[in-house]
């Protein structure tokens, strides 16, 4: 917050009223319910009773839930914004909020919800079965690791599929609503002529060219059912209204993609070999998955990067420029120390983290010697 308003004054005058009003439900809805139970959560397991921990668990979950609601609804909002009018000229404009659910369903924010949403419960379903494939190597912890393990792999099953639904739901929308975007995503300059799909590539934009590998008349076919439908290319844009970055677009989106398989591939493979009675035998399966949580956590990073990149020039899609967003008074000296100050303090948070993590996976769930957790019964 205190990044958006000293480094980006123009950009916060300009969406102030909208990302208030979508901000301030995130803060009542959501940081209200998930601060009331996550201590409960943390600390509960011995004080409060196991159903109590439960509803405290559901809780911090559905506030998790509430609160990517409403930071995605922002976001999408300045992709596609709706619900609004402008108030004011130049650097003084800004957008205000003419009808709220407009705003709040906005072209693109249903989409991009179910896609974060699916992103974030694989993240957490491949972590279970990251950690319970390590105990299960290690022969600690067997029967309740069978069991999370296989839970956790029908849910990572589920929505590694339903995210590549939900994806090519979310990749019709780019083309309807931002597509120069998508045009970006696979390399597309043509004005209007059919477009292929990269399974993988290089772009140059000099020359305006993709080398890779390729379906001809793939992106056309996936948007239009016809192998020869024409999509919009990049030269129909104005080159200052097209995004600066297209490799790194065309990459981000690919290596999200390319995983998207990945996870669909192992999955399956995992629940096949479930079905036939040898999942916990074969062992270089459960060295994969011990590796795998890193996996999602790619995606959903470079998720953001293919979106976020893809969307420039625009901080406001079709309105507010991001080299017209930032503060006129603060000097790129001035912005280079806090992005050294944010990147440090954040890696170490992260280092942290994951000393932390570690830590408490070593430990395990319970003393092993321990007779007071009967998890069999579960
Ligand atoms: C399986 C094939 C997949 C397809 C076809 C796909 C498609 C897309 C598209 C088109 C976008 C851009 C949406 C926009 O700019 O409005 C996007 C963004 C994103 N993707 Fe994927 N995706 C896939 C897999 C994944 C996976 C496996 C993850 C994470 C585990 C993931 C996480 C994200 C995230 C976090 C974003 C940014 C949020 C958003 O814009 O929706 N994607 N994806």
């Amino acid at each position: 917050m205190t990044g958006f308003s000293t480094n980006w004054a123009v950009y916060s005058r300009y969406v102030g009223d909208i990302f208030g009003s979508a901000l301030a439900a995130e803060g009542l809805f959501a940081f209200g319910l998930e601060s009331a139970f996550l201590g409960v959560l943390l600390f509960g397991w011995h004080r409060v009773k196991p159903w109590v921990h439960l509803v405290s668990t559901i809780g911090v979950f559905l506030g998790s839930m509430f609160s990517a609601v409403w930071i995605v609804v922002a976001n999408s909002w300045q992709q596609t914004p709706a619900g609004y009018h402008i108030v004011g000229e130049g650097l003084n404009a800004r957008a205000e909020v003419t009808d709220f659910w407009a705003m709040v369903f906005n072209p693109s924010s249903v989409d991009r919800l179910v896609h974060t949403w699916q992103g974030s419960f694989l993240a957490g379903a491949f972590l279970v079965l990251s950690v319970h494939a390590y105990y299960l190597r290690k022969g600690r912890y067997v029967e309740i690791s069978k069991k999370a393990f296989k839970i956790a792999l029908v849910v990572a099953a589920v929505f590694s599929l339903s995210q590549l639904v939900s994806g090519h739901s979310s990749a019709d929308g780019v083309a309807v609503n931002q597509p120069a975007k998508l045009a970006a995503m696979e390399g597309h300059f043509e004005k209007s002529a059919p477009a292929d799909l990269y399974l993988l590539g290089w772009v140059d934009k000099e020359k305006q060219e993709v080398t890779g590998l390729k379906i001809p008349g793939g992106l056309s076919f996936l948007a239009h059912q016809d192998f020869k439908a024409p999509i919009t290319g990049l030269n129909s844009f104005p080159e200052e209204d097209r995004p600066s970055q297209i490799n790194a677009v065309f990459q981000f989106y690919h290596i999200m993609i390319a995983i998207g398989m990945m996870l669909i591939g192992l999955t399956l493979y995992a629940s096949f070999l479930w079905w036939r009675s040898k999942l916990f035998e074969t062992k270089w399966i459960l060295w994969i998955f011990s590796f795998s949580v890193i996996l999602p956590q790619i995606a959903n990073q470079v998720g953001w990067y293919a979106a976020e990149m893809g969307r420039q020039p625009w901080v406001v899609y079709g309105h507010l420029r991001t080299s017209d967003a930032f503060s006129q008074e603060v000097s790129a000296n001035q912005i280079v120390f806090s992005l050294i100050m944010f990147t440090v303090i954040y890696a170490l948070l992260f280092v942290l983290f994951i000393y932390m993590v570690n830590k408490k996976i070593k430990h395990g769930p319970y003393e092993e010697s321990s007779t007071v957790v009967n998890f069999q019964s579960f």
